[in-house]
Formats: structure tokens, C-alpha cells, sequence
């Protein structure tokens, strides 16, 4: 009868919903295959961002950074370290003891840095960073004590020796102008006189902070505003310097992998248009499927289309949703806890100001979370992939046991992130036995400890 028909209506009209619910979300789904395609192409790309001929066109860097040395629990004073690279500035006094329990002591003051300043000129942004330093060195009581001292720039950074980094282009938030092509040390130093040591990634901090517990530790990784990752390569791989003998920390500056085009293939509408309104339209491409600042954007951009198309929120696009940066890395780590009920997450798009209405919109919103997490998750681990397998190579190894200092607020909140990542490099790497290691404010003491090494060997070599 006619009831009948309408139900069969119904179920039809819910079922055609459904997949075109699903046919989105797989646009974000990558199959083995296409991981192990983005493992081969990184690699290709790793070589290429080595060898003196192919690196000005590679989309990897690979830039040297002079880090030779392990801590090796010799180190021994007082130093201070800076470090520059997500929303804030912080300056840090770190005493290091050696001796039979080696011990980091540390005293910091966290600086905010407005978003007009990371985007306004150069100069306010190093007249403001020249404050901070002030201020601390007032603060602690250790004005005009001129401590050896190692600054944290987690930017990509040309470097010809320890104590410099020519900023090669701003990333992540930062766009502040008159700093490309300029030494960070000259633009701080020009101001104030201090006595630069080290200029570090805080990838290599992160690397040196665990290798100071674990000889293990050859790689760093960064999976937090930012995604990036360093390694020791060996030296004679490392086409831009000179000497062939020992190794060397390579900062490999990941994030910019796809921007000749080696991720096009996997991108999908999502990913273009939270491109396109970024600080950096075609830049960075790797990195803004992976990383925390971009992350809540793709699930801002999924939710918004399945509106438009009358699957979520009763097809209703409120302003709310069309405001940029409303899904924080902490709401993305919340609403996939396993611990949530439905009821929470809806409690949660209640405080984002999205009113759901439903709980099969709590249901789709989790799902969508989950499958933008999971792809960032499985192409960070092709990625770490690379790197491992790269190592494992260089030292002809047919089984290769190692360990990867981590840091990052999205790697460290997540409740999946780092579980996918593992099995995913597992699976893509079977060759390579890899432990991870949380670091503790590794960007911090990293840069430390690095300064604390290189200020040990030029002082034995002046007696
Ligand atoms: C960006 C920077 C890189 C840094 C990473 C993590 O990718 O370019 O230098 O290591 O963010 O902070």
C-alpha cells in the first residue's frame, strides 16, 4: 500500500545518503599502495635534496646542520637557549652538570607573539624578540653574564656553520617581512650582543635531547603546529659539504614535500582550498596534510561541504562554521577520545558553536575527525618510512634497530595518532625496528645541549 512505498522511500532516500556520506570520506581514505607510492616518491626526493645538482630543484631540502656530535655526558655549565617557532617566544636559563648522573636544570619564561607581529615587518618582530631577552636576563639576574647561548628557529634555515641560519622562507603562522635571505643571529645581534653558539632545528633538538638518554636516537621528529623530521646522514652523502668521513644531522624539511607536484595525486578539494587560503598558497603542501594547523581546517572544509549538500546540521551552513581556525588541535584530539560518549561530543560542537542537531551529525563529525586524522597519521609514517629505510640503506644494514626522539602537541594529545603512524611505518618499513621516544621540551634543552657540546670542544681545542 502506500505506506509501505513511503517507507521504502525512506530507506532509500537514507541509503543514497549514506553513500554519498561514505563516497566523501573516501576521498580522504589512502590505500597501501598509495602509501608506498609516497614513501618511493619521498625518498626520490631525499636523494635529490642531497645531491649538489638536483638540489635547488628538489622539493626536500635535506640542509646540513652541522651537528656532529652526540652529547656524550662530559657537558658541564650554565647557558642559555632561545626558542622560536609555534605561537610563542620563550627564553630558557639551563644549567647542565656532568658527571656520573648527568642533570639539565631548567628556568623558563614563555613569551606570547601577537599574530600581527608574526605577520607584520621584520624589525617588530626582532625588536620584540630583543625585549623578551631582555626582560629574562632582567627577570633571572644574569644581565651582561653573556652565557653561550643556542637559539631554537624551527624554520627552514641555510647554514654554513653552527652559529648561523639564513632564513630560507617563513612557514607555519610566521610571515613577517625583510627576513628571507637574512642570518637571524645578525638580525638579533644587531641589537643586542650575544654570544651565539648554535642555530638548531627543533627537530635536531628534539634528536639531541633523547640521544642524551639514548645512544639509539639518530632521528627527530616534529608533529605538532609544524610536521619535520632530521637524521645523522652520512657525510659522504651530503653533497653541500665538504669532508667525507663521520656523519652529520640533516634537518630534511619535509613539510615541503608535494610542492613540485609529488602529492597531487592523493590531494583532494579539501586540501586545495585550505591551500589556497593559507599564508603560503602552494607551499608546504606535505605539511598541511599532516600538522595541527592545518588539521582542524580539512575537517572545517568536510563539514562544511556535506552541509552544503544537506548530509550534516540540517544543511544548514551557519557563520560559525564558515569561520576560519575554529577547530583547534585539542578539539580534534577530544572528540576522537574513546572515552567520549556521543552526548560529549555534542557537547563539544556546542561550545564550537555548532548546534547539532542530531546525534547521527555527533556520529558523522566523529568520522569525519577520524578519517583526517588517520590519513595525516599513515602519510607522517610513509614518510618516517623513508627516512628509516634511507638509514638502514646507508649502512648496509639488513635489519636496522633504532630510535626516534618525538615532540609535538598533536603527536603527544592524539588519542590514534601515533598507534596509525607506528603501524603504518611497521608495515611500509619491516625492515627497521623502531622505538619512539617522547621528549620532554626537546627544542629547549636540545638547543642546550648542542651548545653545551660545541662549546666543550672549542674550549678543549683552546688549551
Ligand atoms: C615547519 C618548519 C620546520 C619545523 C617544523 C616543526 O615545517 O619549516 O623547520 O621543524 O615546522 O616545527
Amino acid at each position: 500500500g502506500k505506506g509501505a512505498a513511503m517507507v521504502t522511500a525512506v530507506a532509500y532516500r537514507l541509503a543514497a545518503q549514506h553513500a554519498e556520506r561514505q563516497s566523501i570520506l573516501d576521498t580522504l581514505r589512502l590505500s597501501r599502495e598509495q602509501l608506498l607510492e609516497v614513501k618511493e616518491r619521498l625518498s626520490e626526493q631525499m636523494v635529490r635534496g642531497l645531491s649538489k645538482q638536483t638540489h635547488e630543484q628538489a622539493s626536500i631540502k635535506m640542509l646540513p646542520t652541522y651537528v656532529r656530535s652526540i652529547p656524550d655526558g662530559t657537558e658541564h655549565g650554565d647557558f642559555l637557549a632561545l626558542d622560536l617557532g609555534g605561537s610563542t617566544f620563550r627564553v630558557l636559563l639551563v644549567r647542565i652538570r656532568s658527571g656520573k648522573k648527568h642533570t639539565v636544570d631548567m628556568h623558563h619564561k614563555i613569551y606570547s607573539i601577537p599574530q600581527e607581529t608574526m605577520q607584520g615587518t621584520g624589525e617588530e618582530l626582532f625588536n620584540h624578540i630583543v625585549d623578551c631577552i631582555g626582560d629574562f636576563l632582567e627577570y633571572m639576574g644574569i644581565k651582561g653574564a653573556s652565557l653561550p647561548l643556542g637559539f631554537t628557529f624551527s624554520f627552514p634555515c641555510h647554514q654554513s656553520k653552527l652559529d648561523q641560519g639564513i632564513l630560507l622562507k617563513w612557514t607555519k603562522g610566521f610571515k613577517a617581512s625583510g627576513c628571507e635571505g637574512q642570518d637571524v643571529v645578525t638580525l638579533i645581534k644587531e641589537e643586542f650582543d650575544l654570544n651565539f653558539v648554535a642555530v638548531v632545528n627543533d627537530t635536531v633538538g628534539t634528536m639531541m635531547t633523547c640521544s642524551y638518554e639514548d645512544p639509539r636516537c639518530e632521528v627527530g621528529l616534529i608533529v605538532g603546529t609544524g610536521t619535520n623530521a632530521c637524521y645523522m646522514e652520512e657525510m659522504q652523502n651530503i653533497e653541500l659539504v665538504e669532508g667525507n668521513s663521520g656523519r652529520m644531522c640533516v634537518n630534511v624539511e619535509w613539510g615541503a614535500f608535494g610542492d613540485n607536484g609529488e602529492l597531487d595525486d592523493f590531494c583532494t578539494q579539501f586540501d586545495h582550498t585550505v591551500d589556497d587560503c593559507s599564508n603560503n598558497p602552494g607551499k608546504q603542501r606535505y605539511e598541511k596534510m599532516i600538522s595541527g594547523m592545518y588539521l582542524g581546517e580539512i575537517v572545517r572544509n568536510v563539514l562544511m561541504d556535506l552541509t552544503a549538500k544537506g548530509l550534516l546540521f540540517r544543511g544548514k551552513v551557519s557563520e560559525r562554521l564558515k569561520t576560519r581556525g575554529i577547530f583547534e588541535t585539542k578539539f580534534l584530539s577530544q572528540i576522537e577520545s574513546d572515552r567520549l560518549a556521543m552526548r560529549q561530543i555534542r557537547s563539544i560542537l556546542q561550545h564550537l558553536g555548532l548546534t547539532t542537531s542530531t546525534c547521527d551529525d555527533s556520529v558523522l563529525v566523529k568520522e569525519v575527525c577520524s578519517v583526517v586524522a588517520r590519513r595525516a597519521a599513515q602519510l607522517c609514517g610513509a614518510g618516517l618510512a623513508a627516512v628509516v629505510d634511507k638509514i638502514r640503506q646507508n649502512r648496509n644494514l639488513n635489519q636496522l634497530t633504532i630510535t626516534v626522539g618525538v615532540d609535538g602537541t598533536l603527536y603527544k594529545t592524539h588519542p590514534h595518532f601515533s598507534s596509525i603512524m607506528q603501524e603504518t611505518l611497521q608495515d611500509l618499513a619491516p625492515q627497521c625496528q623502531v622505538t619512539f621516544h617522547k621528549s620532554e621540551d626537546g627544542s629547549g634543552k636540545g638547543a642546550a645541549l648542542i651548545t653545551a657540546v660545541a662549546w666543550r670542544i672549542k674550549c678543549e681545542g683552546q688549551h
